[in-house]
């Protein structure tokens, strides 16, 4: 069981970083062989939106190369960002701008478990989080989970003066590790929206993906059709 922790706050012993690090450790002591993937140290170049990836590949050879190979390692990923704005901060943005429309295409984050965890002076905080943790979830061609999130409004204080924030960053950790130990299925998550993707959504991207599949579209196809998910 591989879970990697992605944190994209700049500060290091900042509130949002403690609370995915307790994360960690709570999966820690559910066997989990855990990663530390901090964001604001690695250089990663701004996706310029060429849809290469879809075809060839990323033609950025930076730091992202080997962060999405851990991240498409792992079993469960915890996507860990401060509220600014009411959304993860930019850093965040560009990581999930970066995994970019190929993950949306190829759904490369199926079968995985999520977590979200992020932290606000005030509010925003449980829906920056909920929104982290689903990524995979609304995934076309193959499923996430969402293991949970969780959402902090610190006021004044800081995360890592408050034992029952930090017991509860611990207990998602152990949580996401548990359902990956369990191969928990969710088998009522997101029912509705699976139902959508399942008439309207994944037929058209199909058709989308055969019609393009020796060149505008190659990479996802070779990708998809290697999984067994594409004829
Ligand atoms: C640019 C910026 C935007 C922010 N936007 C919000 C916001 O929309 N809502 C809120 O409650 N707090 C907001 N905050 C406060 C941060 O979310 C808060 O300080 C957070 O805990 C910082 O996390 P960190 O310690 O992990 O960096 C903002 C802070 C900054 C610097």
């Amino acid at each position: 069981m591989k879970i990697v922790a992605v944190i994209s706050s700049s500060n290091y012993h900042g509130n949002s970083a403690t609370l995915a690090r307790e994360a960690l450790k709570g999966a820690a002591e559910e066997g989990a062989q855990v990663t530390e993937i901090f964001l604001p140290k690695q250089k990663i170049e701004f996706c310029t939106g060429c849809l290469k990836c879809l075809a060839r590949e990323c033609p950025f050879s930076d730091d992202f190369t080997t962060i999405r190979q851990l991240v498409y390692e792992a079993d469960g990923i915890i996507l860990s960002s401060p509220t600014f704005a009411a959304a993860p901060n930019a850093i965040m943005k560009n990581f999930i701008d970066r995994l970019g429309m190929y993950e949306r295409f190829t759904s490369s984050l199926g079968g995985k478990y999520m977590a979200g965890i992020s932290t606000a002076g005030a509010m925003g905080a449980k829906q920056v989080a909920t929104r982290l943790a689903c990524m995979a979830r609304d995934s076309i061609f193959k499923r996430g989970y969402l293991s949970g999130s969780l959402g902090v409004s610190i006021g004044a204080g800081r995360v890592m003066d408050n034992a029952d924030q930090l017991l509860l960053a611990r207990n998602l950790g152990r949580k996401i590790t548990q359902d990956i130990k369990n191969h928990k299925k969710y088998l009522f998550q997101n029912l509705f929206g699976r139902l959508i993707n399942y008439l309207f959504v994944k037929p058209n991207f199909y058709k989308v993906i055969l019609k393009n599949r020796a060149g505008s579209m190659k990479a996802v196809y070779d990708n998809l059709s290697q999984r067994g998910l594409i004829s």
